[in-house]
């Protein structure tokens, strides 16, 4: 048999009843698609005899291939990603058993890939022909709310996905190759487009069945695990929210200047000038401190020796006594020249500044030549 082009992972938890229907099925859809494929079945111990079903199965279905899972972590997820893991394809493709998820378009998911219209093609439930079939109101709403939470922690390329929590699509193995997947809970698609390797997305819309047979293994732990997810996703240093962990240590930063100068002038030492500039440096260095353990904790890990922290503090503390600089003529020019408000002249100052500080920092203080490698553009 031709090694495998499209690999399509099927992970199962008791199926056994959908199997004959599922394999039938998809089968004839992806002979309909004429390349090299093979079907994984990556089962998690079922109770109900799907692996050994499966297993005789797979004389009339040479393409089928059955993962029985060892690993003491069951799950949806790592399920997939093991599947992965095992698979000849270069394309790879997740689709659940229980036929919710019609296999008659996996012919539509593998062309969008052949085509190379798209690095990641998915199968969207909510695109204008795509229905939502016979869900509650409640269902529905939950749904789409956590749709909309998920888009707050993709890139802007999968922005455009209106279902980044569908168990249904396809991908190049490149946008997950060397990528760390965190595989926990269900929504795999929400770590790939997040943590992945991709520039184009693509969506093909089709109608969400109801299960054949067996049950739903969607629990209320579903929800809790999926917001643990979300959290972490959130809390990546990357894109906006680095900027807002900037902020947050910046904020930080006046109340250490006020701390050091109340301080100094209960002490009374130091002068009325000598005391704020040294309020200022203090709050410069722990600043530093904090952006170089949170903010930017990845790429200063990337470049860790002391001389390579030295030239850091030295950048960092030059690019805030520039953004001084600029609070100043800015306070300068726009409130005591052009009349401006007084004191909305100087927070208008502070969020000029904190931009600008953080754009200079980010490319030459914890530049991302000391992280990881620039992302290899796909050929
Ligand atoms: N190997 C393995 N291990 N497979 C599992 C496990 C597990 O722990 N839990 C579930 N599965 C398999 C099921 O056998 C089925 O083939 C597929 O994963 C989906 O499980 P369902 O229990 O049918 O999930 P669902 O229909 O409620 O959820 C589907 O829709 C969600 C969106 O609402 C899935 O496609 C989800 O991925 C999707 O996010
Ligand atoms: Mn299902």
């Amino acid at each position: 048999m031709p090694r495998a082009q499209f690999s399509l992972i099927v992970p199962t938890l008791n199926e056994a009843g959908n199997l004959p229907a599922l394999l039938a099925r998809t089968t004839e859809a992806l002979a309909g698609a004429r390349v090299p494929y093979e079907v994984l079945i990556v089962d998690d111990g079922s109770t109900d005899g799907t692996a050994a079903l499966a297993e005789q199965l797979q004389a009339r279905y040479p393409h089928v291939r059955v993962l029985r899972r060892a690993s003491s972590e069951r799950g949806l997820s790592p399920s997939v990603v093991e599947g992965w893991a095992a698979a000849q394809g270069e394309w790879l493709g997740v689709m659940d058993a229980d036929l919710q998820h019609p296999p008659e378009l996996l012919p539509r998911l593998v062309e969008a890939l052949q085509t190379d219209e798209a690095d990641v093609v998915v199968a969207s439930r909510y695109t204008a022909t795509g229905e939502r079939l016979r869900w509650n109101l409640v269902r529905r709403w939950i749904s789409r709310g956590a749709s909309n939470l998920a888009q707050t922690v993709l890139p802007p390329q999968a922005c455009e996905v209106t279902d980044p929590m569908s168990g249904y699509f396809a991908l190049r193995r490149r946008v997950i190759h060397d990528v760390r997947l965190q595989p926990r809970g269900y929504k795999i698609l929400l770590e790939v487009l997040s943590r992945g390797r991709y520039r184009r997305v693509r969506e093909v819309p089709y109608q969400f069945g109801r299960r054949l047979t067996g049950q739903s293994k969607l629990g209320a732990h579903v929800m809790w695990d999926y917001l643990q997810q979300l959290w972490r996703l959130a809390c990546r240093p990357t894109g906006f929210g680095r900027f807002l962990r900037y902020c947050l240590i910046g904020a930080s930063g006046v109340g250490v200047n006020l701390g050091v100068l109340w301080a100094l002038r209960e002490a009374d030492v130091l002068g009325k000038l000598r005391a704020p500039a040294v309020a200022i440096e203090c709050a410069i260095l722990s600043n530093f401190l904090w952006n170089e353990l949170w903010t930017f904790r990845d790429r200063a890990r990337e470049a860790r020796g002391w001389g390579q922290r030295a030239q850091r503090l030295a950048s960092f503390n030059l690019i805030c006594a520039a953004g001084a600089a600029l609070h100043l003529s800015l306070v300068w020019a726009l409130a005591l020249r052009l009349g401006w408000p007084y004191m909305a002249t100087n927070v208008l100052a502070i969020m000029v500044v904190t931009v600008w500080n953080y754009g200079l920092n980010t490319t030459w203080t914890w530049t991302q030549a000391a992280a990881a490698p620039a992302r290899k553009t796909p050929a």
